[in-house]
Formats: structure tokens, C-alpha cells, sequence
């Protein structure tokens, strides 16, 4: 790791999506739920198969008032050991070995682990777009898209079971609207494809009217949860997931959540989460975290502002550089476009520009191949890994390099 002191020489890990920003104010929250309390008897026992009732409480109370909007019920979340084990669980029981999963591209590369290694789904990635386009930050998956998937995955000899989206976005950014939401889940309940939207990172907001980016917007547009079209349409089809890894930066911690009005489902889910549970201990200390209001709005508001200040920090550099990218709404990643440094649209030359990158400037960034998307040298950069002066130093870094190559 770079320090400018310690290590001059040192790299830059803008592939790490995990959020540093906001840990030393978290900390000292933490530190006091488990510094100055007796450990209850419960914690040292077995508990609920989802979670202990007092943790499920303040999770669904945490994110009723922060997250949703609308009231979610204890009894329609279960936790596990974070995002992955959610993933991997719920798919496992939703679908069967071979059928296939529809995900918009790009998107998170390990989507392929988390539904292939044990519930032995496979991948089918549904490009929406071919160049970076002015898209404003929304997604723009149509019922057209999915109907072309469908067809697709048929042909092949496969079922479509399941279709997940990311809200907003790994890596672009992108939200979906409501108004698409809805068409998309009517879609999807009648053609019986489970539908599962994916908000890990949904705190993770970015203020689209910061001087520096609001140019990049036509509208400013707040983050609305999936929860409440389930919550209208109560189907089982529907199901949402959430965690704590990215929104409070403890991917350490291991919290995940699944949400659904589906009944057997989430008795099945139960029955099954036995080696998935978080540790009481953890979920002890995240009780009182959560459950105090203050604390949690607060820290939401200070983490967005350090997630924006960062995030227009980077969209300063790409357009002074002219780097292409998608404007994002949310999430810790900006996905650019460095295609015009490659002398072929292959595999290999994306390889040979990315490894260019690192050992030129020691930015380490992840390459678009796994994210589904067919046209290579684009890039996924994350920044809130580190801090704004360490940030900058990579992005003067990638200044350097940008203007040697033109
Ligand atoms: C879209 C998405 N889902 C799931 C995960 C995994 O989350 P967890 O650490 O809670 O398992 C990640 C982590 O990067 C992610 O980006």
C-alpha cells in the first residue's frame, strides 16, 4: 500500500470493493455497545435458524427506517453470514441444477461463484448496451431484453429460473426506477422467473448535485427499495436481498439479509441456514448498533458526503483526462471506458492495458472481463477503499500515464 511518508513506491488497491471511509466513526460506536455491557445468556446458546429474535428486530427495524421506506416484518427476514451465503442459499432453493440465471451486464463477476459452485446455475449475461452511453445513471434493462434472454436461454436447451439485479449497481453504479421495477416484476411473476434485487448498496448514495458532477445528471433521483412493490404485490416471486458488508463497510462482520413474502420459501431458507448463521456475538453487538436511530442516521449522512467527496474527486480526473464513464447514483465503483489505449478489442490486449496500468502507476484496477460485458477495456475503479490524499496521488499517478500514452 502506498503511504506517502513510508512506503512512496507503495500501490494503490482501487479493486477492493470495500468502503473505508466511515470504519473510525463505526469503531468507536462499536466499541461502546461491547466495552461497557454484560454479554447476555443468549449469546453463549443456539438461537433462531435466521437469526435471534432482538437481532431480526432491530435488522428489520434498521431497515424499515433507513433503507425500504415501508415497513419490513421480522418474520419475513432471515440473516446469514453475509451477501454470499444469501446468494448461494436462496438460489439453491429457488431453482435447479443446470437452469440458468439472467443478470444485466456488466455486473459483479462473482454472481458466477455465488449461483454456479453450489446451486449450479449458469450465467446468462443480458448486455443492454455495447459503448459507455449517456444513460444518466439508470439502468436501461427493458422487458424486450428479458424476453430476448429468455428466448435465448430456451434455445439452449435451459430454463431461465431466476433473474437477479443489482440496485444500485456493481459495477456502474445505475438504479432502476420504480416504474421499471414494477414492469420488470410483473414480467417476471408471469413468466415464473424469480426475481431477486440485490441491495447491498443501497446507503451508498452519491449526491448527484455536487458541484463537480451535477452537470453528469438531468435529475437528481433518491434510492426507492424494491421492498415496496413487494410489499404491494406480496408474490412469491418476488424476494429482495440486503448486508451490511458495503453500507457500513464491515465485509469482516459477515451480515446478510434475505427478505420475501414467498412462505416456503423462507421456511426452507431456515431449515437451511444452519451453516450460514452470523455469530451471536455479532449479532449482539450489531443489535445495539443498529437499533440506535441517531447513530446510524448520522453516520448515513457522513458516510454519503465522504463516499461523494471521493467520487467526484476521481470524475474530476477522468474528465480532465477525457476517460469515458458511466455516471453512477450509488455504490463504490466508477466503470470507465480506456479502450482507446488497446490496439484490439480482445481479451488479451485488456490483460496487457491493465497490467500496464498496475505497473506503471501501481493502481490496481479490475479488468471488465467476468463482468459479463462484451467490449473489453473497460475498467472497474473503487473509490472508497482509500483516502481522499492517497486517492489523489493514484489519480495524479493515472494522469501521468494517460497523457505519456497520448
Ligand atoms: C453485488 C454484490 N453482491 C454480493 C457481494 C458479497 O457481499 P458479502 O461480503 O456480504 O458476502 C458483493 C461484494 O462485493 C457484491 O458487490
Amino acid at each position: 500500500m502506498y503511504d506517502a511518508s513510508t512506503n512512496p513506491d507503495g500501490q494503490f488497491p482501487v479493486n477492493m470493493a470495500e468502503n473505508n471511509l466511515s470504519w473510525p466513526d463505526l469503531k468507536e460506536r462499536i466499541e461502546q455497545a461491547i466495552s461497557f455491557k454484560e454479554i447476555p445468556k443468549w449469546v453463549s446458546n443456539y438461537t433462531g435458524m435466521g437469526g435471534s429474535s432482538e437481532f431480526l428486530e432491530a435488522v428489520s427495524s434498521f431497515m424499515s427506517t433507513h433503507l425500504t421506506g415501508c415497513t419490513i416484518k421480522q418474520e419475513r427476514i432471515l440473516t446469514s453470514a453475509g451477501a454470499t451465503a444469501v446468494l448461494e442459499l436462496a438460489s439453491w432453493i429457488l431453482c435447479d441444477d443446470g437452469d440458468a440465471v439472467g443478470i444485466p451486464a456488466p455486473s459483479y463477476p462473482v454472481y458466477s461463484q455465488d449461483f454456479g459452485n453450489k446451486s449450479g446455475l449458469v450465467r446468462h449475461d443480458i448486455v443492454t448496451y455495447e459503448d459507455l452511453i449517456n444513460n444518466d445513471g439508470f439502468s436501461n434493462l427493458t422487458i424486450k431484453h428479458l424476453k430476448k434472454a429468455r428466448t435465448a436461454v430456451k434455445k439452449s436447451g435451459k430454463k431461465l429460473r431466476l433473474l437477479v439485479l443489482t440496485t444500485p449497481d456493481n459495477p456502474t453504479g445505475c438504479l432502476y426506477t420504480q416504474g421499471q421495477l414494477e414492469k420488470i416484476s410483473d414480467w417476471c411473476i408471469k413468466k415464473k422467473v424469480h426475481l431477486l434485487v440485490n441491495e447491498l448498496y443501497g446507503l451508498s448514495m452519491i449526491h448527484t448535485n455536487h458541484p463537480d458532477i451535477k452537470d453528469d445528471y438531468k435529475e437528481e433521483m433518491a434510492f426507492t427499495s424494491f421492498a415496496q412493490i413487494m410489499k404491494r404485490k406480496k408474490s412469491g416471486y418476488l424476494h429482495m436481498s440486503y448486508g451490511l458488508s458495503k453500507d457500513l463497510g464491515i465485509s469482516g462482520f459477515r451480515m446478510g439479509v434475505i427478505h420475501s413474502f414467498n412462505e416456503s420459501f423462507l421456511k426452507a431458507y431456515a431449515n437451511l441456514n444452519a451453516p450460514h448463521l452470523v455469530s451471536n456475538l455479532t449479532q449482539w453487538a450489531l443489535t445495539d448498533v443498529l437499533s440506535d436511530q441517531d447513530f446510524m442516521s448520522h453516520y448515513i449522512i457522513k458516510n454519503q458526503a465522504r463516499l461523494t467527496t471521493n467520487y467526484a474527486l476521481v470524475i474530476k480526473y477522468l474528465k480532465k483526462l477525457r476517460i469515458p464513464y458511466l455516471p453512477a447514483r450509488g455504490s463504490l465503483f466508477v466503470w470507465l471506458d480506456l479502450s482507446v489505449y488497446m490496439k484490439r478489442n480482445s481479451k488479451k490486449a485488456e490483460h496487457e492495458l491493465w497490467q500496464n496500468v498496475y505497473d506503471t502507476t501501481g493502481l490496481l484496477l479490475t479488468p471488465g472481463e467476468g463482468f459479463g460485458h462484451k467490449k473489453r477495456g473497460q475498467f472497474r475503479f473503487v473509490y472508497s477503499f482509500l483516502q481522499r490524499d492517497v486517492l489523489e496521488e493514484g489519480l495524479k499517478r493515472l494522469s501521468n500515464f494517460v497523457n505519456n500514452l497520448s
